[in-house]
C-alpha cells in the first residue's frame, strides 16, 4: 500500500511510520518543520507539510491509498487540531483515499460510570496542562463525524498511551474505554501503530470511533 502520515516524526507518527515500513509498505512521511526531516525514518519518503493547508494535504495525499493523521499542536494552539482535520478532510473529499485519525481517549464512556466520559472522571484525569488538548481531540471526533464523503476512521487509544513495547497483541472497542480486570487503560505507540496498520490493509471501521487496549 502507499500511506502517507501526517506528524511524521511526531512520537506516534514516527511508530507508525516504521510499522508501515516494516510491512512492506511505501510511506510518506510528512513532516511541518523542515528542520525535522532528519528525524524521518531513512526508508520514508520525506515531505514538509502543514496538515491545516490544503495544498500540503492534496500533494502529499495524491495516488496514496491511506492517509494517517497523528498531528498534535503545541500547548496554547489546540484549535489547530480541528483545523488540520477540517483541511485534511476536505482535501481527501476529492479523493478515494482512506483517512485514519490518531485521536484522544477523552470522549470515550467510562465502563459502569453512569455515561460518564473520560475527561469527566476523576480516576482517568489528564495533566491539567492535556486538558485542552483532550478537549480538542473530542471536538476532532465531532469534526470528522460530520463528515459524509471521505472514508474516514477515528482512533482512540487507551487513557494510557506511551512509548513502550509492540507485542502485536491488543483488543478493539467502540466508543467504551477499554480498561484490564485491574481498572487500567493502557497501549503501548508501538501496538497503537500495530492497530492503525491492520485497519489500513484490512478496513473494519467506516466513518465512525474505535478504540484499542490491552
Ligand atoms: N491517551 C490519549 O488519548 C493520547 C495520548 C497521547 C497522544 N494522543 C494523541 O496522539 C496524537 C499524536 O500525539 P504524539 O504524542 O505523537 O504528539 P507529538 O510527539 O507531539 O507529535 C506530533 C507531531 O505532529 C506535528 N504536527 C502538529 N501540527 C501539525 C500540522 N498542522 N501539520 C503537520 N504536522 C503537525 C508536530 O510537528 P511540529 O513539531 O512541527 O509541531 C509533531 O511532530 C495526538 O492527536 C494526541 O492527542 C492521545
Amino acid at each position: 500500500m502507499r500511506i502517507t502520515v501526517f506528524g511524521g516524526a511526531g512520537s506516534v507518527g514516527s511508530r507508525v511510520v516504521a510499522e508501515a515500513l516494516s510491512r512492506g509498505h511505501e510511506v510518506t512521511a510528512v513532516v511541518r518543520d523542515p528542520a525535522r526531516l532528519h528525524d524521518l525514518h531513512a526508508a520514508a519518503d520525506p515531505r514538509v507539510g502543514d496538515a491545516r493547508n490544503g495544498d500540503d494535504v492534496a500533494a502529499s495525499s495524491a495516488g496514496q491509498d491511506v492517509v494517517i493523521s497523528a498531528t498534535r499542536p503545541a500547548p496554547g494552539r489546540e484549535s489547530e487540531l480541528i483545523t488540520a482535520t477540517e483541511a485534511l478532510l476536505a482535501g481527501l473529499a476529492r479523493t478515494s483515499v482512506r483517512l485514519l485519525v490518531v485521536g484522544g481517549a477523552a470522549g470515550l464512556i467510562v465502563p459502569g460510570a453512569g455515561g460518564t466520559t473520560v475527561i469527566d472522571d476523576p480516576l482517568f484525569q489528564p495533566p491539567a496542562d492535556f486538558r485542552a488538548l483532550a478537549l480538542a481531540c473530542t471536538a476532532q471526533l465531532e469534526v470528522c463525524r460530520a463528515e459524509s464523503v471521505v472514508d474516514w476512521a477515528y482512533l482512540s487509544p487507551a487513557a494510557l498511551l506511551e512509548p513502550g513495547e509492540r507485542t502485536g497483541n491488543y483488543r478493539l472497542g467502540t466508543d467504551e474505554l477499554l480498561v484490564d480486570s485491574e481498572g487500567h487503560s493502557t497501549i503501548s505507540m508501538e501496538d497503537l501503530a500495530v492497530v492503525l496498520l491492520d485497519e489500513a490493509e484490512r478496513p473494519q471501521h467506516h466513518r465512525t470511533r474505535f478504540t484499542a487496549a490491552y
